[in-house]
């Protein structure tokens, strides 16, 4: 029996109609990222901050998870050994397609947390700055549960133990820019030399030499066939 750990980003969801981190103008929806997606930025204006993951977060009754999401959850339902999707994605489309064992590393719309205890809170609707936490029953203490630059992914322990123990590493529709997700390739291969890497993606990255194998195309006409593949192997 095979471990797999599978690592995402924003190209899977791209077919879903959420746009990538770095296509085209080099902005976020409109933003620098240093404006809206940074701890300095939320001290600064959280107004701007907010309103910016409401509208995303608003955005998510609009989409819905297609094929890739679909072969990842039909991937995981059948795979006899160990099985780990480590999403950098803050959407929901993985768990709304059926995922299961998904770690959100860079943390999750639909949660927010509060500044005081660190309490984490489901969420659906618009966070404002008058908004009361629950727990310390102030206003302005809830920030989105997003992983921000400069601030540490959640959950690393627990995924570089799967790492460790992988023998199939995929990443999918990632561009491997931002660490530490894109050093994930190179903690596989220095434990298990012979662990199987393929990168999915539309086109070759920046970490394409890291790979033994590659597919490209659009996750969600190339996922499907390449899931059934690995199944029958
Ligand atoms: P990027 O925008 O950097 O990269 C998206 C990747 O998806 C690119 O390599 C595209 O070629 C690929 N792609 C686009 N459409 C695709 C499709 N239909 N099928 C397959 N691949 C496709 O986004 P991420 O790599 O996810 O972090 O960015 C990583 C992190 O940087 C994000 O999680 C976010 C961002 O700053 C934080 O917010 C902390």
């Amino acid at each position: 029996m095979k471990n797999i750990v599978i690592l995402t980003g924003s190209g899977i969801s791209a077919e879903s109609g959420i746009s990538t981190f770095r296509g085209g103008d080099g902005l976020w929806d409109g933003h620098r990222i240093e404006d809206v997606a940074t701890p300095e930025a939320f001290e600064r204006d959280p107004d701007l901050v907010q309103s910016f993951y409401n509208t995303r977060r608003a955005q998510l009754a609009t989409v819905k998870p297609n094929p890739a999401h679909a072969a990842l959850v039909a991937l995981e339902n059948a795979w006899q050994g160990e099985f780990l999707l480590v999403t950098q994605n803050v959407d929901d489309l993985h768990e709304r397609a059926g995922s299961k064992k998904l770690i959100h590393m860079h943390g999750e719309l639909k949660k927010a947390r509060c500044l005081e205890t660190g309490q984490v809170y489901d969420w659906q609707g618009a966070l404002t700055q008058d908004t009361v936490c629950a727990c310390c029953q102030r206003e302005g203490m809830l920030r989105p549960h997003i992983v921000w630059f400069g601030e540490m992914p959640l959950a690393m322990e627990h995924i570089y133990h799967a790492l460790r123990k992988a023998d199939i590493f995929l990443s999918i529709g990632t561009s491997g820019l931002v660490y530490p997700a894109a050093g994930f390739v190179q903690e596989v291969r220095r434990n298990n030399r012979n662990c199987r890497t393929v990168e999915i993606n539309l086109e070759p990255t920046a970490g394409r030499s890291y790979f033994a194998e590659s597919v490209y195309g659009k996750a969600g006409e190339v996922l499907p066939g390449f899931v059934q593949q690995l199944l029958n192997d």
